[in-house]
């Protein structure tokens, strides 16, 4: 494990929290009493606007990587603004996270995956030095997913997911329970936000429910998800009869 808390320091918070992104429960939680990361792996899971991408961006910005997605080490141009909370949020490291701190820019992994913009991002360096060789504008979105995987969540460092589910099928999606468990335990960390039941039953992991009320550290068979996807692999009908006509 790497990172130990999230939290935003008294003087860089706003006095009130009247604008956006202090206006989003979760992030005004953080900024009160930080998050804490006590597993290797952390799932986020919540609605849609639930605040789990503003989170991600802010660890990604806080970590070093760009919050638009890529790989860590990389020398970044300045020409761009990290996001309001990334401007803010500090991450407090854990012993192997601060040598690895201290460590050469090539020796920094990690990773930001953001689903809505993987596809376009991997075409734009495939074949790259520091990614990888395989051409991904020839792949479908979920071999690519995989080439990026394969390549990049290898060594201890820092991977932030976000809803990497939307490409995978069921069967990638237990491939990428492999890697994250194997992630956890080989020394790095993994923060992921997800709808998918399959990827948060990932052994071992941290689950921390975002909503309305805040952060909540919850259990896998606790959360809402979990319940509406049982009763309607059950039963469609039980839902759909409330939402289309017969
Ligand atoms: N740049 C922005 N400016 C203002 N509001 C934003 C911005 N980005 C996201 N939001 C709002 O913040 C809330 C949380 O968004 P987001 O973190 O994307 O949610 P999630 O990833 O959980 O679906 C939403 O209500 C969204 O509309
Ligand atoms: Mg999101």
């Amino acid at each position: 494990m790497l990172v130990r808390r999230a939290y935003i320091p008294e003087s860089l918070r706003p006095r009130d929290f009247q604008e956006w992104p202090f206006t989003v429960p979760c992030v005004a939680e953080l900024a009160e009493h930080g998050m804490t990361f006590d597993r290797p792996v952390t799932f986020l899971v919540g609605e849609n606007g639930s605040g789990k991408s503003t989170l991600i961006e802010a660890f990604a910005e806080a970590y070093g990587l760009d919050a638009r997605g890529g790989r860590a080490g990389r020398k970044y141009g300045n020409d761009r603004p990290k996001t309001l909370l990334g401007e803010v949020v500090r991450l407090e490291s854990t012993a192997d996270g601060a040598r690895l701190r201290r460590a050469s820019r090539q020796r920094q992994k990690g990773y930001f995956l953001r689903a809505e913009t993987a596809f376009g991002f991997m075409e734009a360096v495939s074949g790259m030095r520091g990614y990888w060789d395989e051409d991904t504008s020839q792949m479908s979105h979920g071999e690519g997913f995989h080439t990026v995987f394969s390549a990049m969540f290898r060594e201890p460092g820092l991977y932030l997911l976000d809803e990497p589910e939307a490409a995978l099928s069921f069967t990638s999606c237990l491939r990428l329970v492999a890697l994250i468990q194997q992630l956890g335990q080989s020394g790095a960390q993994v923060v992921c936000a997800t709808h998918s039941p399959l990827l948060a039953a990932t052994p071992g992991a941290d689950i921390v429910e975002i909503s309305e009320e805040g952060l909540r550290r919850t259990s896998w068979d606790k959360l809402e998800l979990v319940d509406h996807w049982r009763r309607y692999l059950n039963n469609p009908n039980s839902y759909l009869r409330h939402i289309v006509d017969s």
